[in-house]
């Protein structure tokens, strides 16, 4: 169908590089919003792997979706200065308002909640970003703020 057209020509327009299943990962998810199920036969077959490859590639990486995101995409850090300053709390804190779990989507489509390792906002920890948009110094005030923003 459509979606395997449209991954054949982006495995063709990037199978020259060197090591080209992350990039076209990455163009595939760029083309759908995330990785369809469908496309992982029709990237294995173009690059000779088996499809348990590409898929073990694309969920050892914490890039890739397996489903549509939602209209939001939320990132809490994870990493090391964001936990020394609560960043546990401000997740526990942010699942339970929203009612997902990291890697989730919220039923109502609003919202897919992930996991990122450190956004460079260390100095400000805990950060998180919002469609792009980066929070630092995560209180309760900012995760009010961010649970509103979503939802409108
Ligand atoms: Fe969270 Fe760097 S560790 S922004």
């Amino acid at each position: 169908g459509d979606i395997a057209e449209r991954t054949r020509a982006i495995v063709g327009a990037l199978r020259s590089l060197e090591g080209p299943l992350l990039p076209i990962l990455h163009e595939v998810q760029d083309e759908f919003g995330y990785v369809p199920h469908e496309a992982l036969p029709v990237i294995a077959s173009e690059l000779n792997l088996s499809r348990a490859e590409v898929h073990g590639v694309m969920t050892f990486y914490h890039d890739y979706r397996d489903h549509p995101a939602g209209r939001h995409v939320l990132k809490l850090c994870r990493a090391e200065a964001c936990q020394s300053m609560g960043g546990d709390a401000v997740a526990d804190r942010m699942k339970t308002l929203l009612g997902v779990d990291f890697h989730q989507t919220a039923l109502d489509g609003s919202v897919t909640l992930e996991p990122v390792y450190c956004l460079g906002l260390c100095a400000c920890a805990p950060a998180a970003m919002l469609d792009g948009e980066l929070y630092g110094r995560i209180d309760d005030q900012t995760i009010a703020d961010l649970v509103a923003e979503v939802r409108r």
